[in-house]
């Protein structure tokens, strides 16, 4: 079996796939989200390695009782995090993460330095709150005697790789979520950093997501009960490692994903690295060697959430989505804009906010709850449509707790115009870093034959619904409430 790690923001967890890409065990450890000041979101490494240790601990108890030998570990997790190290490898500070919004002063500076067409032109992106440069640039700024002693900035799982390995290491798809990496040539980009008054020596060697960062030490061994020199591969961002389980490369890059979680995500494969000129959606590279397009809509299954936890505690997911079932395409000339926690794609303004309009007495919660659907629907099709033109994509397959609805993956697929599938089951990231370790393994000679062989199957087609009205209302309600939108 080969072995796949996701070190999430709420937990790690760990699987083990055997050659056929089915999960033969699996355990997970979860650790605290530390809220220090409002708009900061922080976790201690030392925590993560922790957890870390014990999940492997576990999955290993677990395999030596069914008799299956772990043969390479990848690594995946969430991004753009930055892990601040000294000379002797020891954190300095807990590490802020992927959605902390502390860096509004770095990102201005950044663009003050580079021009946003070039950083966009090298590096695929804008200067994004989130992405790990930005917190470098803080860091600088704010607590001037902790960067003095950093010598050594690494992502969350590239952290992890280091803490197994002893090796520092990174590879394209999470590392083109720092901001700073040259996507044509997947190294550092010197001219960035410089303007910047970074040192590339900063950041770690870039490798191939499928290539070996290191074997596992001999302490990491006798606490977990795997094999030592057990060779670790690099692996990938969350979202990559999870298109990777989901079969999607950048050889097919018709087939592409849409996640109704927390947030709304839509991965677009691609074969060279095409980024939308205004920064709009993000361009990454992806684990197989090719690119991704990644459209982030912030409140997806997370404003459906919090409109139950606010306005019907008592009422089950099932039954408001019954309710706004029996609404039509419109809600009865209600609008949602789902701004709830600000907006990245095609936004990319953390000032936006959540707003109902058009309600008047005959409306009800299904009104309510309907146009929240729609509203997300819309959203993800304001990402998409930066993303269209960039993209040969024809179909997504889809995933998330919100994909659960034929409802809203109804609405999603009529918004975007495009045929949503499910699949027969629903890998994640942690799956994509244990097929990422299988070329490593011996179990395939590369990974394009590891990504034919191991994809889900996808299952029918869900049902397109109408949008026509809720699309046209959502225009108008973003005009009234923020003007045309920015950089179109
Ligand atoms: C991607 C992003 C998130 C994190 C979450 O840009 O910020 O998907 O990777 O883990």
């Amino acid at each position: 079996v080969t072995l796949g790690l996701d070190l999430g923001t709420s937990g790690v967890k760990a699987v083990a796939l055997d050659r056929q890409g089915q999960v033969v065990a699996e355990a997970g450890r979860s650790y605290p989200l530390l809220t220090p000041r409002p708009g900061w979101t922080e976790q201690r490494p030392g925590d993560w390695a922790d957890a870390t240790l014990a999940a492997l601990a576990d999955l290993s108890g677990q395999l030596g009782e069914l008799g299956a030998v772990p043969l390479a570990l990848g690594l995946s997790g969430q991004m753009h995090g930055a892990v601040f190290l000294d000379a002797c490898g020891e954190v300095i500070r807990p590490a802020p993460l992927w959605n902390d919004q502390r860096t509004d002063a770095a990102v201005e500076e950044i663009e003050r330095r580079v021009p946003r067409a070039d950083l966009i032109a090298r590096t695929g992106n804008r200067a994004v709150t989130g992405f790990q440069l930005p917190k470098l640039v803080w860091l600088r700024e704010a607590e001037p005697q902790n960067f003095a002693r950093t010598r050594h900035v690494l992502l969350p799982k590239d952290y992890l790789g280091f803490l197994l390995t002893g090796e520092m290491a990174t590879e394209p798809s999470d590392a083109s979520g720092v901001g700073a990496l040259n996507l044509a040539r997947k190294d550092w980009d010197e001219d960035v950093l410089g303007a910047l008054g970074l040192s590339p020596d900063l950041f770690p060697e870039v490798v191939n997501s499928w290539d070996i960062v290191g074997g596992l030490k001999a302490q990491v061994a006798a606490r977990t009960g795997l094999p030592a020199r057990l060779p670790v591969v690099a692996g990938g961002g969350d979202n990559a490692a999870a298109g990777v389980a989901l079969g999607l490369t950048s050889q097919r890059p018709e087939v592409g994903s849409v996640s109704l979680g927390t947030s709304g995500v839509l991965f677009v494969p691609l074969e060279g690295p095409t980024p939308d000129p205004g920064g709009r959606v993000h361009l990454f590279a992806h684990a197989d060697g090719g690119y991704n397009l990644l459209g982030v809509t912030l409140a997806c299954a997370g404003a459906l959430q919090w409109l139950r936890d606010k306005l019907a505690p008592e009422v089950g997911f099932d039954a408001l989505l019954t309710e706004a079932a029996g609404v039509p395409d419109g809600a009865d000339g209600v609008t949602f804009l789902p701004y709830l926690a600000g907006e990245r794609s095609p936004h990319m303004r953390g000032d936006l906010r959540g707003a109902w309009t058009g309600l008047s007495l005959a409306h009800g919660r299904g009104h309510l709850t309907r146009a929240l659907l729609e509203g997300t629907a819309c959203a993800l099709r304001d990402a998409f449509d930066v993303m269209r033109p960039l993209s040969g994509v024809t179909s997504l397959l889809a995933t998330g707790g919100g994909a659960r609805s034929d409802l809203w993956l109804g609405l999603v697929s009529g918004a975007l115009g495009l045929p949503v599938k499910r699949t027969d089951r629903e890998p994640g990231a942690a799956d994509g870093a244990a097929i990422l370790a299988m070329p490593a393994a011996g179990l395939f000679p590369g990974l394009s034959g590891a990504l034919q062989a191991l994809g889900p199957r996808p299952g029918a087609t869900v049902p397109p619904l109408p949008t026509h009205r809720a699309r046209q209302q959502h225009r108008e309600a973003f005009g009234r409430l923020y003007g045309p939108p920015r950089d179109a």
